[in-house]
């Protein structure tokens, strides 16, 4: 899928005058604002029906477009360098002068950075010239996008401009670690293994499982991530009225639609396939989609987590 220079150009200028545009980045389809611009800021809230509580990421660049929106420890450095471009988000202090909208921090002392790796957002960040605000180019709660497609059946009119970039390589969204002094938190298992973090690190992160987009709040859990189907989770025998969400090469027979993440169980494909076969199978307008076990290992805990927030129940 090819970008012209003109589209960059023209999705820049509406993103400049406070537009929202909806970017591909290698990770899920993001929905763009300019983070300097409260008004800007406060269109994204609204577009999703987010709550105001859930603070956005920014999107630059390059790392030293970073450091001088966020301050970085030792920590916050080494991962930078070894995952940016890529699909790691770090939540770092605000620096004193940093231009992004309070609004996009929640109120918190904190701001979100992330470096995508995908060229289309990359370009568009170049041309914009400024911290762009993304959260996942979707309803709140709901399945998070994957292909231009599922932004505009999400969003539609919302949205001045969607850049088609074709299928999300990764699919999941980026891991969240929090550095803001102390040891580093995971706050959000993402696009990179937690033990190749580790690695990196040379040491165990620290969890935090934050309820539904509300970072101040660890523990419960809400529903998120949330096909308009019931989620049943680690079925073997599914009923035969169900649309079946399968994993690896022995999948039960089964009357109703079956989609297999990855009939070779790898878990990398598995997570480039979980959104857009939960969007298919909620198209397909099944009751319940129930889903095989999925291992918990590598990519599996990110996958995992989504799935156990699309089976929690719903309160709000
Ligand atoms: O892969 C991704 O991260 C995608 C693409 C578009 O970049 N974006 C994304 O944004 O997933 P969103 O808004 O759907 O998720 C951002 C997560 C939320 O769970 C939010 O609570 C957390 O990051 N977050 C943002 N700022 C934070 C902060 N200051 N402290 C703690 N958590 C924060
Ligand atoms: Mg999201």
């Amino acid at each position: 899928m090819t970008i012209s220079e003109d589209e960059i150009s023209g999705a820049a200028a509406l993103l400049r005058a406070g537009k929202l545009v909806a970017f591909p980045t290698e990770t899920v389809y993001g929905l763009g604002a300019d983070a300097t611009q409260d008004a800007a800021v406060v269109a994204v809230f609204a577009a999703k029906g987010r709550p105001k509580f859930n603070p956005l990421i920014s999107h630059v660049a390059d790392a030293g477009k970073a450091v001088a929106l966020g301050k970085f420890n030792a920590e916050a450095h080494k991962l930078a360098e070894a995952y940016w471009p890529g699909p790691l988000t770090l939540v770092v202090p605000r620096t004193a002068h940093c231009p992004v909208s309070l609004l996009a921090s929640a109120g918190l002392a904190s701001i979100a950075l992330r470096v995508p790796s995908h060229p289309i957002a990359l370009a568009l960040l170049r041309r914009a010239d400024r911290p762009i605000v993304a959260p996942s180019a979707n309803p709140s709660g709901g399945i998070s996008p994957t292909l231009a497609s599922h932004v505009v059946s999400g969003l539609g009119s919302s949205v001045a401009m969607v850049l088609d970039g074709g299928a999300c390589t990764i699919g999941i969204e980026s891991t969240v670690i929090k550095c803001m002094g102390g040891e580093p938190v995971l706050l959000r298992p993402g696009g990179l293994k937690k033990s190749d973090i580790e690695a990196v690190l040379g040491k165990k992160l620290l969890i935090e499982a934050m309820k539904a987009g509300r970072p101040d709040a660890p523990g419960q859990l809400e529903q998120h991530y949330a096909p308009r189907a019931k989620v049943i989770l680690d079925v073997v025998w599914p009923r035969f009225d169900v649309g079946l969400l399968a994993f690896g090469p022995k999948v039960p027979r089964h009357p109703g639609p079956v989609l297999n993440l990855s009939d070779r169980g790898d878990l990398k494909e598995a997570a480039a396939n979980l959104f857009r076969m939960m969007h298919e199978l909620d198209e397909a307008g099944v009751q319940t989609i129930a889903v095989m076990p999925i291992p918990n290992e590598g990519l599996g805990e990110a996958i995992n987590d989504r799935l156990i927030r699309a089976a929690a129940p719903f309160h709000r």
